[in-house]
């Protein structure tokens, strides 16, 4: 990592009056905005998702918000995976092509992919899986046990291991470069932002608890999810658990 990378990065990704304009969008090349694994072994339909069932006040999510790492054993509900999934990349609206979502998105190019990896779901096999938008539905890309790399890959947090599921979002920056150039990839970390408080605040309305991770050996994880660490990889996790203490 060179030193000063991210002070270069902040500099020259800066707008100001005089550089700014003149670019013109070529829709032409505008990159595939929706990601589906066609050879998926198994797709699961994700149950709608029933809002009366999560009716805790937002001000209390608020404040009882907390990264919440000891979780006890037990399955996850498909109902409450589904909710958490919908509150960070459901689609709430649309218009033309443009599926907008739970959490905002620099003009709504949406360039994060979401994976789960499902330890203890009910209904639903241990692996990884891909989320589908489009169609709200699970593809499942890996089957079986990965609880222990993911821990190693995630510079060995027991956090990750023990995790009833754990979210797992890359970025395929090209579609936010189309329109933003280099200056894309802050807004890429934003989106990926408010899609994780959005999940810790979801995680919070079921009784749930949630843990950001951005500690991790980001090709390790690339390799398990088979992603290339270029056009597609790895920014972001998070683990979802049955709290220990309610
Ligand atoms: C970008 C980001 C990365 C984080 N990475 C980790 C992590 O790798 N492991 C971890 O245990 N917590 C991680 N956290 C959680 C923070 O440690 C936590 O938010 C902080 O201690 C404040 O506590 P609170 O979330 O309970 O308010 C991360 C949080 C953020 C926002």
């Amino acid at each position: 990592m060179s030193e000063d990378i991210g002070d270069r990065f902040q500099q020259e990704t800066k707008y100001d009056p005089h550089s700014l304009g003149g670019h013109r969008l070529d829709w032409s090349e505008r990159p595939e905005p929706f990601k589906e694994y066609l050879n998926a072994t198994e797709r699961v339909r994700l149950p709608d998702v029933d809002l009366s069932g999560y009716s805790k006040p937002l001000a209390e999510c608020l404040f009882q918000r907390r990264s919440i790492r000891a979780y006890r054993e037990g399955e996850l509900t498909l109902n409450d995976l589904s909710f958490l999934i919908w509150a960070t990349q459901g689609v709430t609206a649309r218009y033309g092509d443009t599926l907008f979502r739970t959490a905002p998105s620099a003009g709504a190019l949406y360039p994060v992919e979401t994976y789960l990896y499902t330890r203890s779901v009910e209904g639903l096999k241990k692996g990884l899986w891909h989320y589908n938008v489009r169609s709200f539905e699970l593809e499942l890309i890996k089957e079986g046990e990965l609880e222990h790399e993911l821990a190693q890959a995630a510079l060995m947090q027991p956090v990750v291991q023990k995790a009833q599921v754990v979210f797992l979002w890359t970025s395929v920056s090209e579609r936010s470069k189309w329109k933003y150039s280099q200056r894309a990839y802050r807004y890429i970390y934003l989106d990926a932002g408010h899609i994780c408080e959005n999940l810790y605040l979801a995680a919070t309305a079921c009784g749930l608890g949630c843990c950001a991770i951005g500690a991790f050996f980001d090709d390790w994880l690339n390799r398990i999810i088979g992603v290339d660490g270029k056009t597609e990889t790895i920014i972001y996790m998070a683990t979802i658990g049955l709290p220990k203490k309610r």
